[in-house]
């Protein structure tokens, strides 16, 4: 299907749409109330286009239906339960049956393949193993693509470092926040990140510039791809990079069907056109998804290195979205201008406050290795990162530096945004 013309990929999609959206309403009770409620029915669905009639899911659906109630088969069916923490809540929980796990690790096994990664190769993922999906998923996706897997998981950095160094694996998984902080501990251990054996890493999970793609191929000595999925959907692979372009997501079109809407009005909008990604699973058993708003924006392109459409790197979530004095400011938008400072690190957090009735935008930024805080080179760094932000973005936020370390290391997706306008 990679190869597939467009015409066969449009109607092998078509079929697999209408099958999707029959079941979904023959044997989940919250779809059949939810395509009840807007009129409509699985037979109105005679062409792609018909997909716009049928009513979106969001995360609140997920949630509503806590914990299996959004299940279209009977949990008994069910292999293998995921779960997305969440900040507030309840967890968001999926469902799969041993075909979707098939299905799984068979885009997973394209995915690492798209990447570069050949059978024989060795991978190390620092993906969390767990109920988040990044582990398992790269996991199944490795092993069947014939790679040699070392699921280390994520956290204790320093042995990370330590079976890097000695395993000397081609391959690592894990998000491109955590690479970094894998790569200070190289250093930390007086080993240079650059000698280490990584050719290739498959970053995802979070949303990174493609100046951070710089940063990491510089500082590694690898080739850095794009890795996209969400655990709604399925899990990583929805979409992932071709290393020969480099170039937005390839997105897995013959089991996810993308759309951008518009992410006031929902109305989808014209072709190539920025909005909130929007994915309709065209081949899952257990927990089939209709029109499920991601949240992420970003925007449809034409298939480059595969025929299948791209979608170009997430420049933000809605929901991390803030705006400050009126002006909206995405965490990836900082991170470009800060990535432009050699005195700066790219580790940094953007946190919220209140004073009286402005909100206040600090962007904590550490220093890089070997810069003083205090020293001249450090503040002239502030003052042009302050500027930039001033007239790039459009909104004025104070510097605040910090020494190497300074900012709180995630394991996995990093934190960029802190809002203490609540507090
Ligand atoms: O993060 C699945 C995953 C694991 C993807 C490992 C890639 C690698 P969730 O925890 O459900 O699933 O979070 C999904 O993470 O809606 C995006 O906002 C964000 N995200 C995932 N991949 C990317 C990416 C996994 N490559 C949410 N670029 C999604 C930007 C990403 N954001």
């Amino acid at each position: 299907m990679e190869k597939a013309s467009v015409d066969e990929l449009r109607a092998l999609q078509l079929k697999r749409l209408q099958a999707t959206l029959q079941h979904a309403y023959a044997n989940s009770p919250a779809y059949r109330r939810k395509f009840d409620a807007a009129g409509v029915h699985p037979a109105d669905c005679r062409s792609l286009a018909d997909l716009r009639k049928f009513p979106f899911t969001s995360k609140a659906d997920l949630r509503d239906a806590y914990p299996f109630g959004m299940l279209a088969v009977p949990r008994e069916r069910c292999v293998r339960i995921h779960a997305s923490s969440g900040t507030t809540g309840k967890p968001t929980v999926v469902g799969y049956t041993k075909n979707d796990i098939e299905t799984w690790s068979h885009v997973m096994a394209r995915s690492i393949r798209a990447s570069g990664a050949r059978p024989g190769d060795m991978v190390h993922v620092s993906y969390g193993y767990g109920l988040f999906t990044g582990g398992l998923g790269a996991h199944y996706g490795a092993e069947r693509l014939g790679l040699t897997v070392v699921p280390f998981g994520g956290g204790q950095t320093e042995r990370q470092v330590q079976l890097l160094h000695d395993f000397r694996p081609d391959l690592i998984m894990v998000t491109p926040s955590y690479m970094l902080a894998i790569a200070d501990e190289f250093e930390r251990q007086g080993l240079d990140p650059r000698e280490c054996s990584l050719r290739i890493g498959i970053f995802g999970a979070e949303p990174w510039t493609n100046d951070m793609r710089a940063k990491i191929e510089q500082r590694l000595g690898l080739e850095a791809v794009d890795i996209y999925g969400l655990s709604e959907v399925m899990g990583p692979g929805v979409a992932n990079e071709c290393i020969e372009t480099k170039d937005g997501p390839t997105i897995w079109e013959d089991h996810f069907y993308p759309e951008i809407v518009d992410p006031e009005t929902g109305e989808p909008v014209p072709e190539g056109e920025f909005g909130e990604l929007v994915f309709t699973s065209l081949s899952k058993e257990a927990l089939p998804i209709v029109r499920y708003r991601t949240r992420d924006l970003t925007r449809l392109l034409p298939g480059t290195a595969r025929t299948m459409r791209r979608m170009q790197k997430i420049t933000g979530r809605s929901d991390d979205m803030m705006i400050v004095r009126g002006v909206n400011v995405f965490p990836t938008q900082i991170e470009e201008l800060i990535l432009k400072q050699p005195g700066l690190a790219p580790h940094y957090q953007c946190i919220l406050t209140r004073e009286g009735p402005l909100d206040t935008l600090t962007v904590a930024v550490e220093v890089a290795a070997g810069v003083a805080p205090e020293g001249s080179e450090a503040q002239s760094a502030a003052d042009t990162l302050a500027h930039h932000i001033k007239s790039f973005i459009g909104t004025s936020a104070r510097i605040e530096l910090r020494p190497a370390g300074g900012i709180e290391r995630s394991l996995g997706k990093a934190k960029r945004v802190v809002d203490q306008r609540q507090l």
